[in-house]
């Protein structure tokens, strides 16, 4: 018999919940994966899909969902983009543009020594600083052009 998750909200802690009949908790696994291994692997996801009795599908839609989960292999560092309304507002297409330019690798990729990986994503809750991004946990507002060499050069 399949598997299924259900997906619930606790207002009171903001949290969301992905768990199945048994309470296992996919996002949880996943997040775990993700932060052992740097990605989450085909291999993975299959064994994980059969363990579960979940369609691969429903683990895919849920990867694809979470701009954190990642089914490619991943640079060290990874920086993270606004793209939404606020940020664009504030010219974070000229930031993209200047961080594209200086690692030479476009949105969704990463960079050949595996310094860097680009990812384009939802609010991530600093946009009274937009245009911001983050790089891993670190958050970086009000960017400018002249502000990302230096933002960069910190990142080994
Ligand atoms: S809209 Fe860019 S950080 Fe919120």
């Amino acid at each position: 018999m399949r598997n299924g998750f259900g997906i619930s909200m606790n207002k009171s802690e903001e949290t969301i919940s992905i768990s199945n009949n048994n309470g296992e908790n996919l996002l949880v696994l996943l997040e775990e994966e993700q932060r052992k291994s740097g990605y989450l692997s085909q291999e993975f996801i299959t064994a994980l899909a059969q363990s579960l009795d979940t369609p691969v599908s429903e683990i895919y839609g849920v990867i694809s969902f979470y701009s954190f989960l990642s089914n490619k292999l991943q640079g060290r560092n990874i920086i993270r983009i606004c793209k939404n309304l606020p940020c664009f507002l504030k010219n974070s297409e000229l930031i993209i543009k200047c961080i594209t330019q200086e690692l030479g690798i476009k949105p969704g990729q990463t960079t050949p020594d595996g310094r860097f990986t680009l990812v384009l994503t939802n609010c991530i809750g600093a946009c009274d600083k937009a245009p911001a991004m983050m790089i891993n946990n670190d958050i970086y507002g009000d960017l400018t052009p002249q502000k990302i060499t230096k933002i960069l050069e910190s990142y080994k």
